[in-house]
């Protein structure tokens, strides 16, 4: 008996010596969750502050038991650059992925490759369609999850920022608005949405009719705001009325044309774009941006975050998980 405790005893003690260093602190360290992100292009104002966030707050969650080690890759607008990086990820065993797709129309490609993988995969800011997302295998299904704001939404909400001004944007009094509309990229629903709702919310609030002067492809770029604002300016002149953007991005940039044309926001032209930018809330505050839509990027990222979490966990996900817009004016 005597001979077995000691057996024992020295099995404790050789135990011990493995979990610690010289001066007796455990050396086993964290468990390590391996985390793929794959954006869709760095170059963008938006999705930098969403992927900032998201490494934030995996940041924060970890501690001794857990270390979340992210790695992120920008997929340059490149949808086969996004598939190789994504066939990497699989390859290195990445535990979870988060996935803000450059072009929604492949995500059916990219989605069986996370449901062969087996990998929990959380889409993000580029909402796939709904047959996409509902086309895996029961299993996956609870592995898989888009989280997002409804577009809808936001573009309704530029719609109402201009038809509940007292003018309702009508400058010229002459009951139709004449306008600028500025789209970010007609593939993703975000900008198709904001595009649609925008302009028909308004003519259901203000009751008032429309008439399109010009509407362009800006691809999210403040350039691009800037050169269709710009060139509308010189076409139209004072005939335009609102200039409305997809996003705060381009809408910087027609701001920037606007002042280059000496016309005035909120005295004779509107202006109006999503996201909520620093810079944009700091323009609508002193009144030299008429309003924008917060597309909530902690919202949106922590929900990710947390949904990843809980597929690691082994928790069944819902297909969508959706966080609010909320309007902003002075
Ligand atoms: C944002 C844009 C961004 C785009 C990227 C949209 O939700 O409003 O600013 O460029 O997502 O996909």
């Amino acid at each position: 008996m005597k001979k077995f405790l000691s057996v024992l005893t020295i099995g404790f003690i050789l135990l011990n010596a493995a979990a610690c260093n010289n001066e007796g602190e455990s050396v086993e360290g964290p468990e390590e969750i391996n985390v793929g992100v794959a954006i869709y292009q760095y170059d963008d104002n938006f999705m930098t502050l969403y992927r900032g966030e998201i490494e934030r707050y995996f940041d924060e969650l970890s501690n001794e038991e857990v270390e979340y080690k992210v790695t992120v890759t920008d997929g340059k607008n490149d949808q086969a650059e996004q598939a190789a990086q994504i066939d990497n990820f699989i390859t290195q065993g990445m535990d979870v992925m988060i996935i803000n797709l450059v072009q929604t129309t492949s995500a059916s490609t990219i989605i069986d490759k996370c449901e062969e993988s087996g990998i929990p995969c959380i889409f993000i800011n580029r909402e796939p369609s709904e047959s996409d997302m509902t086309s895996v295998g029961a299993e996956y299904a609870g592995k898989m999850t888009y989280v997002g704001a409804d577009a809808r939404q936001s573009g309704r909400y530029q719609g109402e920022i201009i038809a509940d001004l007292d003018d309702k944007g009508d400058l010229n009094g002459d009951g139709k608005l004449n306008y600028v509309m500025v789209v970010g990229d007609p593939e993703n629903v975000d900008a198709k949405y904001r595009t649609q709702y925008s302009i028909e919310q308004y003519i259901e609030t203000s009751g008032l009719e429309v008439n399109k002067l010009v509407e362009e492809r800006g691809d999210w770029k403040q350039e691009r705001g800037n050169e269709i604002v710009a060139n509308a300016l010189a076409q139209y002149g004072e005939e335009i009325e609102v200039v409305f953007c997809n996003n705060d991005g381009m809408a910087l940039g027609a701001k920037q044309a606007i002042d280059a044309a000496g016309r005035i926001v909120g005295e004779d032209i509107y202006l109006v774009g999503v996201d909520a930018l620093d810079e944009v809330v700091d323009l609508v505050e002193k009144g030299e941006m008429t309003g924008t839509v917060l597309n909530d990027h902690i919202g949106q990222s922590n929900k990710a975050v947390d949904m990843a979490i809980d597929a690691l966990n082994g928790e069944k996900l819902d297909t969508y998980y959706w966080i609010d817009y909320v309007k902003v004016t002075k």
